[in-house]
């Protein structure tokens, strides 16, 4: 923590407002949001369903332009995608019809040469697809299809990587072996990671901090560090300890979004 607390920011978020105008009203769906995200930092976002998690990844992605504040990637104010910038969404968004190798180099304008070869074997090695390159999304599980959507994302050597909840279709098991997963492939990629989810213990496990939203309006209700050694142990006291401090917060805010819509 302390080599990361030393390097400069790489993602600025300053009193972001996001508002969408639909035809009955206007939702206010951030509101003075700010943060700062490190070079090689892993950050959580966790807050109530609707608080603008996925507006707010939406917004650095690029994806969203009609927005008041500043959002800037190493410095560079950010107004459309950039291959700074990748998205892992919650279901992989393979193309069926692809195979998975081919689906990773989707997208991908290099030309095709021995050395794209190469890198696109590094990444199939990394996510740990090696000899599955020829079949095709239908012919793995959900936990090797979203493996492929990562592999497929860090192929373009994004400086940040924005994940929407990105185990959230997995089974309880599949989703820990591939918390795991993550934490290597972050560690290896040296990425910057920013991950939305609603699983607790997914963002202590993962995170160097957790960002706590408020319901919506979304804003930062608080930010918790865990300071907590690598690789964590889900049953340890301390873990625990950080768990208990995230869902008292956690809490507060469920309970008046539950009391705010009956
Ligand atoms: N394109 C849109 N048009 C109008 N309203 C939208 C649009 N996208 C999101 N919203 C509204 O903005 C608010 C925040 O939505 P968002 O999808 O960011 O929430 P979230 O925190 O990701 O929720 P969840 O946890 O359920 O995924 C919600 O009230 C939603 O209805
Ligand atoms: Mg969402």
């Amino acid at each position: 923590m302390s080599s990361i607390s030393a390097t400069p920011d790489k993602l600025t978020v300053s009193n972001l407002k996001k508002v969408f105008k639909t035809q009955n009203s206007d939702v206010v769906a951030l509101e003075g949001v700010n943060l700062n995200v490190k070079d090689g930092e892993f950050v959580s976002i966790i807050g109530t369903s609707g608080c603008g998690k996925t507006t707010l990844l939406r917004v650095v992605a690029g994806l969203e332009s009609d927005f008041e504040g500043e959002v800037s990637l190493n410095n560079k104010k950010i107004t459309a995608p950039g291959t700074d910038r990748a998205v892992i969404f919650q279901d992989h968004r393979l193309f069926p019809w692809f195979s998975i190798e081919d689906n990773i180099s989707f997208g991908s304008t290099e030309k095709n040469s021995a050395k794209k070869r190469e890198r696109i074997q590094h990444y199939v090695d990394l996510v740990g697809l090696k000899g599955f390159e020829k079949v095709y999304p239908g012919q793995v599980s959900g936990g090797m299809a979203q493996r492929a959507a990562i592999a497929r994302a860090l192929l373009g050597k994004p400086d940040v990587l924005l994940l929407d909840e990105p185990l959230g279709a997995l089974d309880a098991l599949t989703r820990m072996y591939m918390q795991n997963e993550l934490e290597r492939i972050w560690k290896e990629e040296a990425s910057t990671m920013i991950m939305v989810t609603h699983d607790i213990e997914e963002a202590i496990y993962l995170s160097d901090r957790i960002v706590i939203m408020s319901n919506r309006p979304g804003t930062i209700k608080r930010i918790v560090e865990v300071p907590l050694a690598r690789p964590r142990d889900r049953a340890s006291y301390d873990f625990t300890v950080i768990k208990e401090e995230v869902l008292k917060e956690f809490n507060l805010e469920a309970q008046s979004a539950f009391y705010y819509t009956i």
